[in-house]
């Protein structure tokens, strides 16, 4: 069960999770919250809780009474944190449609120089082997197509197509940096905000799965993409400007919140998804080749590569 779960009490109720392979999430990315009532302040944290995220709890007697009096769902009420007892409880509550695959994911930030063209190339290098992944680049500075070992056609020669391109007109100006992966948009200049949206729609009528390197929060395109794509990471130091950016900026509430070259787990009161340790002599090693990252940082890749996967199916 690859199911992403948002866990309220204690070490009893983490075993259960890890038995059942659940992956502890926050609850803005997670399908379902196991709450363990019985455990001290578990109650007024997943009071916070948005109303529709589905719940299963884990009760005493007197709980389960009022439970029961108040017209609680019987199903989705457990007696102990028993893996055995829990599972059938939280396969019977998660809604049968889950969310809809994620198809194509957007890296951002409020400002530049985080790491998001070498995240956007290393998610695509991942993810490649198994899904076609059509990288995308709407920067104008081409870094995406280098770390990917290639070169990509320029912008301009699609600005006249504009509305008009089609998954056709993508795939011959596409490179292939590797089997299952192509990449779009060289420098020396970035799409118009209408042809970069064009190019996110011919990517997904051509490949599985579309990963966009954008330009900041700010910018006109990325703020236009932002509503078309899936997923969308943001992608943040944990310096007072950024901090101060982020507080100010318009970011969906589903984000992923990235922390680059920092182990923060809240940036300006939002929840950290995963974190990208510092790795100096990893990116240099790979800038020689040019070829994936390894190390701890390649590793905080693949782990975001294989949630997207994940979420993919
Ligand atoms: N985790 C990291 N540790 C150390 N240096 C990093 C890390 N991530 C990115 N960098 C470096 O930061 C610089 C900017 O990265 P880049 O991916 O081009 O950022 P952006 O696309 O956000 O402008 C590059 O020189 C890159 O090698
Ligand atoms: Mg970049």
């Amino acid at each position: 069960m690859k199911l992403r779960v948002a866990l309220y009490g204690g070490s009893e109720l983490a075993s259960a999770a890890d038995a059942l392979g659940l992956i502890a999430a926050d609850a803005g990315t997670a399908a379902l919250a196991l709450i363990d009532l019985r455990e001290p302040g578990s109650v007024a944290q997943a009071a916070t809780l948005p109303a529709e995220l589905p719940r299963v709890v884990v009760a005493d007697e007197a709980q389960i009474e009022l439970a029961g009096a108040l017209g609680m769902l019987k199903r989705s009420v457990a007696r102990s944190c028993d893996a055995a007892e829990l599972g059938p409880l939280i396969a019977a509550t998660v809604p049968a449609r889950r969310r809809q695959a994620t198809r194509s994911v957007l890296v951002t930030s409020v400002r530049g120089g985080v790491g998001r063209s070498l995240l956007a190339a290393n998610l695509a290098r991942r993810l490649a082997p198994t899904r076609s992944t059509l990288a995308l680049d709407v920067t104008g500075g081409g870094a995406l197509a280098w770390w990917l070992g290639s070169t990509a056609a320029t912008w301009a020669d699609l600005e006249g197509l504009r509305d008009e391109l089609s998954a056709e007109h993508l795939g011959v100006v596409a490179t292939e940096a590797a089997p299952g992966l192509r990449v779009v948009g060289g420098p020396p200049s970035a799409p118009t905000a209408g042809l970069a949206r064009s190019a996110l729609r011919a990517a997904l009528e051509l490949s599985e799965i579309a990963i966009v390197d954008a330009p900041t929060l700010a910018d006109e395109r990325t703020r236009q993409l932002l509503g078309a794509v899936d997923r969308v990471i943001v992608l943040s130091y944990d310096d007072p400007v950024s901090i101060a950016a982020l507080a100010a900026s318009d970011i969906p509430e589903d984000a992923w919140l990235v922390a680059s070259q920092s182990a923060a787990t809240s940036l300006s009161a939002r929840d950290v998804f995963r974190t990208l340790p510092r790795a100096e002599a990893a990116i240099a090693a790979a800038a020689s080749r040019p070829s994936a990252v390894g190390g701890a940082l390649g590793r905080a890749y693949d782990e975001l590569a294989e949630i997207v996967a994940i979420d993919s199916t």
